[in-house]
């Protein structure tokens, strides 16, 4: 089957496999003495973190998604789930199967991590409860580590306000099919969208900030059952980190009795709801997010938490605290294990995804005055340390892979930014949002003569599409012409700039 129709088929098979009775499972069960459910599928299926012998399969079961108690509409029962992979989307050779239990303190939702799967290898899996059959995912293995990888296409994501606009970006990923979907935070956001009525595309369930484990749990829930986001969740693996909107804008390390509670109860209902693996699985206030993968020998992954142990932000626009060497983004052992990991090099490319713009960004021209404390400018002796890691320890090819500021960007980096002439060390790619507004004003001529560094911005809705192969990362800053229309036939998705860095040459290259 040619590549197309295999998608086509695949997405079919997602709008309908839930109304599908497959033949092995024709006589599902239900658990003994747990009440009766409704379809508990109505948030569809997810896969991520893929290793080479593994990849987390999710679920989490909700016939009613959108009541506000958080609990999906299921009753105060454990129920059985069962889970199968099979390497066709027929499962006609299915090569595991088991059964794992799901209760309310975990959402009811279903974290598999099978083990001994096939290195570099597409599976599909589904799920089964109540008497019910799950939508079909597909997935994949990691190529196993130091194995010749041809390419790894993957597409970064952030920012999905439900309100702002319909999600396009999904759809065009989808139709990319991508190897990865790498999310670098901001699935959903506490707050109602400050877009006026007129200008909603959608509603709220219930249109308040969300403080609580039910309140946080609800949000997801409505989310997932986006269409477009269910088929991508359903056609890739993701690999998620979150930012400020899990929790709360602009949140940072420090902690108050109440912060703590909230942190709590957004990281919970984070972990119940996004492919992770059980060592993401939160301890009250804390959660260990940070993590690395390796994609054979072509690509090395290190996912950031620049939220959790980040010291507080700076105020104003004096530039003492925004350089003091004592303040950090990502917290001592964080970066210990960061500079750690760089002295080895089991992949051509290093990237470094993670939350919030990593380039100096000046927007004056003034050397005595600092500007976006929540970025990496707020917290400039971290970015030295990390930047001096890449050359003392020799990375190759160091590429950051950042979100958050609603507008793409292409960025080389540097030690000095204030010397234009500084070698350039490494690049960053900054995605838009998917859907989340943007009101500020774009970079204009004086702004980019300021960061020369500076390729590119683009401020329209999107994705960033990234084909990697040992020679060459090409970028693609993909723009969606439409988020408010919610007719796919009148909104077109397209390529808006490429750019390319060599290996071996740092800094990127208009294509
Ligand atoms: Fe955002």
């Amino acid at each position: 089957m040619s590549p197309m129709n295999r998608r086509a088929v695949l997405l079919g098979g997602l709008a309908a496999a839930g109304a599908v009775t497959l033949p092995s499972w024709a006589h599902a069960r239900t658990t003994a003495a747990a009440p009766p459910i409704r379809d508990p599928f109505r948030l569809g299926v997810a896969s991520g973190d893929p290793l080479p012998d593994s990849v987390v399969l999710w679920t989490r079961l909700a016939p009613a998604p959108l009541n506000p108690d958080g609990l999906g509409g299921m009753p105060d029962a454990t129920y059985d789930v069962d889970w199968e992979v099979a390497t066709d989307e027929a499962f006609t050779s299915v090569v595991q199967r088991g059964t794992t239990a799901t209760n309310r303190a975990l959402g009811h939702s279903v974290h598999v991590e099978p083990a001994g799967l096939a290195p570099g290898r597409e599976y599909f899996y589904r799920f089964r409860a109540g008497g019910h059959v799950s939508p079909v995912g597909r997935t994949r293995t990691a190529p196993a580590a130091g194995a010749a990888v041809a390419a790894l296409k993957y597409c970064l994501a952030s920012c999905q306000q439900w309100e702002d606009g319909w999600f396009h970006a999904h759809r065009g990923m989808v139709a990319d099919d991508p190897d990865l979907v790498v999310f670098l935070g901001d699935y959903i956001y506490e707050k109602p969208s400050g877009l006026p009525a007129a200008d909603k595309v959608r509603r709220l369930a219930f249109d308040e900030e969300t403080t609580t484990l039910a309140h946080y749990r609800a949000r997801y829930g409505q989310y997932h059952t986006d269409p477009y986001l269910q088929a991508s969740h359903a056609a890739t693996p993701w690999v998620v980190i979150l930012d400020d909107h899990e929790v709360d804008n602009n949140w940072n390390g420090s902690d108050s009795p109440a912060n703590s509670a909230r942190k709590a109860a957004a990281f919970q209902a984070f972990y119940e709801n996004m492919p992770l693996r059980s060592t993401a699985r939160p301890s009250g206030a804390s959660m260990r997010l940070y993590r690395d993968f390796l994609w054979g020998g072509l690509a090395r992954f290190h996912m950031l938490d620049t939220r959790q142990y980040r010291s507080a932000q700076a105020t104003g626009s004096a530039c003492g605290p925004y350089l003091d060497t004592g303040r950090t983004i990502t917290g001592a052992a964080q970066e210990r294990w960061l500079l750690k990991n760089f002295e080895q090099h089991p992949a051509t490319w290093d990237f470094l995804g993670q939350q919030v713009f990593f380039a100096q960004r000046d927007d004056d021209g003034d050397r005595s005055t600092c500007h976006a404390p929540d970025s990496w400018n707020g917290y400039a002796a971290s970015r030295d340390r990390v930047t001096k890691g890449w050359i003392d320890r020799r990375v190759p090819n160091p590429v950051v892979l950042t979100g958050d500021v609603h507008r793409h960007y292409a960025a080389d980096l540097r030690l000095d930014y204030w010397d234009h002439g500084d070698p350039i060390v490494g690049s960053e790619l900054v995605v838009t949002s998917a859907t989340s507004n943007n009101p500020g004003a774009p970079p204009d001529s004086t702004w980019y003569a300021r960061n020369p560094h500076v390729k590119y911005s683009q401020n329209k809705r999107g994705y960033v599409r990234v084909t990697t192969t040992p020679r060459e990362v090409r970028a693609d800053f993909r723009v969606i012409s439409d988020v408010w229309e919610a007719d796919p036939a009148k909104v077109s998705i397209n390529t808006d700039a490429s750019y390319v860095i060599e290996e071996g040459v740092r800094g990127l290259r208009r294509a």
